[in-house]
C-alpha cells in the first residue's frame, strides 16, 4: 500500500511515522522546505515522546520519505491523507479551512488511479463534501472517494496513542473506499473497536468528542473552586467521582484551564457550527467563556501573593500548554503570564522543553532560567503551570533556601502539599482551601 501524507505536524509526522512502522510506504508532503530539508536530514521538527527512534528506523529502512513534491507522493497512491492545520479563524473562530482546501485543490491534478482521500485534520461538519467538490472540478475525470477518519492523538503520547488506539472512527459513504480503509487500517483489527458511520458523524463525533473533554475540565475546575470555599478537597471529590464507571476517572483534574492546539480550536469551532445550523450549543458557549475566564483569574491570583512586595520575584515552572510536549500553543501557561507582566516586571520562567516557543511568544518581558532551581533564586513566589514530571521531584528544601520568601502556588496540584506546609511554606493549590 502507498500512503500519502499531507502535512508534517503533530498529526501527520507521527501518524506517517506509525504506519511506516506498520509496513505502509508511506510519502509526506510539506509545502516549507525548511522542514523537508530538515527531516530528509533525519532531523526531527517537532518533539513527541518515542517519535525519534520509529522516525529514524525507517527513515533509514526508506518505508517513510519527504518531500516538497505533491505529485510524486499523490500519484499512485491508495489513499491520500490530509493532516494540514485548520485554525481558527481571527475573527469568526470557526475553523479556517483554506489550506485544506488548497491542499484538495493541488492534489486533485495527480489523482491517476482509484485514490481514497481521507482527512485526518479537524474539520466541520459538510468539509467532506466541499472537498469532494473540489477534486470533482479540478480533476472531473479523478476516480476517488473522500472519507473521514479523525484522530484522537494527545500530543505528548502521540505515538503511544497511535499504536494503541480506543477506537478507530471512519466515515465513508462507498463500499470501495471501506474496503481500501480496511486495507489500511488491518494491523488495528484485534486492537480496538471500529466505527464504521457516515461521512458526517464522523465529522461530527472528533468535535462532539473533544468539546465533551473540554467541558469535563471545566466542570472539575468550577467544582474545584467550589470546593475551596466549601471545605471540600477537589483530589477526594473526583476520586470519588471517578469510581463510578460511568463518569471515568480520566480529566477529572483541575489546573489552570484547558489549552493547546485542539480544545479551545476545536470548542469555539463546534460552538459556531452550533449558530450556523441554528442550534446553540449552551454548554460549550458556556464552557468557553468560563474557561477564558479562568486564565486571567489565576494570572490575579499569582499577583496577590506578592501584594506586600510588588517588585518581588516570580519564578515560573512551566510554559507548554500540558506536560510531555514543547507546544505553547494556547497554552494557559503563556496567558496566566501575560496577565502577570501586567502587574510584574520581576518574572523568571522555565520548562524542561518548550523555552525556545515560548520565547517567540513572551520575548523579552520575562527571564529565562537554564533550570527549574536557578528559576527559584531569589524567587518570593513558585507558581507551577504544567504538569512536568520534574516539577514533581522538585526538591523542596533546597528551593527553600534558594528562596528569598518560601509561597508556592501549585495550579497542577502535583507538589506535595503537606511536605511543603511542613518545611514552611505557604502552599496553595487548586480545589482546597
Ligand atoms: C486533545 C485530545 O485529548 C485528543 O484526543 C485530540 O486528538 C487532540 O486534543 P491534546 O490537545 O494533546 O489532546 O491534550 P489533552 O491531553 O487532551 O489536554 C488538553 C488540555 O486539557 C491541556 O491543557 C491539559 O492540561 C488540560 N487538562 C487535561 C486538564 O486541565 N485536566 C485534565 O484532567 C486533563
Amino acid at each position: 500500500m502507498k500512503l500519502a501524507i499531507i502535512g508534517t505536524g503533530y498529526v501527520g509526522l507521527p501518524t506517517g511515522v506509525g504506519f511506516a512502522e506498520l509496513g505502509t510506504n508511506v510519502v509526506c508532503v510539506d509545502k516549507i522546505p525548511a522542514k523537508i530539508d530538515c527531516l530528509n536530514r533525519g532531523e526531527l521538527t517537532l518533539f513527541e515522546d518515542g517519535l525519534d527512534e520509529l522516525f529514524r528506523k525507517n527513515v533509514a529502512s526508506g518505508k517513510i520519505r519527504f518531500t516538497l513534491d505533491m505529485q510524486s507522493a499523490v500519484s499512485g497512491a491508495d489513499v491520500v491523507m490530509l493532516a494540514v492545520g485548520t485554525p481558527p479563524h481571527p475573527v469568526t473562530k470557526e475553523a479556517d479551512l483554506q489550506y485544506i482546501y488548497a491542499a484538495a485543490k493541488e492534489l486533485a491534478q495527480y489523482l491517476d488511479r482509484y485514490t481514497v482521500v481521507a482527512t485526518k485534520s479537524t474539520v466541520p461538519v459538510g468539509t467532506g463534501d466541499e472537498i469532494e467538490k473540489i477534486i470533482h472540478e479540478v480533476n472531473p475525470s479523478a476516480d476517488f472517494d473522500v472519507v473521514s477518519i479523525p484522530e484522537f492523538l494527545r500530543e505528548g503520547f502521540a505515538i503511544h496513542d497511535f499504536f494503541n488506539p480506543d477506537r478507530i472512527v471512519i466515515g465513508a459513504n462507498s463500499e470501495r473506499a471501506k474496503e481500501v480503509m480496511r486495507k489500511l487500517y488491518a494491523p488495528f483489527v484485534d486492537k480496538c473497536s471500529f466505527l464504521w458511520v457516515k461521512r458526517r458523524s464522523s465529522e461530527t463525533i472528533k468535535y462532539a468528542s473533544n468539546a465533551f473533554l473540554a467541558m469535563k475540565i471545566h466542570y472539575i475546575n468550577e467544582m474545584a473552586d467550589f470546593c475551596e470555599k466549601s471545605g471540600a478537597d477537589i483530589r477526594e471529590v473526583a476520586k470519588g467521582m471517578g469510581l463510578d464507571t460511568r463518569i471515568g476517572n480520566k480529566f477529572l483534574n483541575p489546573g489552570p484551564g484547558y489549552g493547546g492546539s485542539c480544545f479551545p480550536k476545536d470548542t469555539n469551532a463546534m460552538a459556531q457550527m452550533g449558530r450556523k445550523y441554528g442550534s446553540i450549543l449552551s454548554l460549550i458557549e458556556t464552557t468557553i467563556a468560563k474557561n477564558d475566564e479562568r486564565k486571567a483569574k489565576m494570572g490575579q491570583r499569582v499577583i496577590d501573593t506578592i501584594k506586600s512586595n510588588p517588585e518581588g520575584k516570580i519564578a515560573v515552572l512551566g510554559l507548554a500548554f500540558k506536560g510531555g510536549t514543547d507546544d505553547c500553543r494556547e497554552s494557559p501557561a503563556i496567558d496566566i503570564v501575560k496577565e502577570m507582566i501586567k502587574h510584574s516586571h520581576n518574572i523568571c520562567v522555565y520548562d524542561p522543553k518548550a523555552m525556545q516557543n515560548a520565547k517567540a511568544i513572551l520575548g523579552d518581558n520575562v527571564k529565562y532560567a537554564a533550570s527549574m532551581y536557578d528559576a527559584c533564586e531569589n524567587a518570593d513566589v513558585m507558581v507551577i503551570l504544567t504538569e512536568w514530571e520534574d516539577f514533581k521531584y522538585i526538591d523542596l528544601s533546597s528551593i527553600k533556601q534558594k528562596m528569598h520568601s518560601a509561597k508556592i502556588v501549585d495550579l497542577r496540584n502535583i507538589i506535595d502539599g503537606q511536605k511543603a506546609v511542613e518545611l514552611g511554606f505557604e502552599y496553595q493549590c487548586v480545589g482546597k482551601a
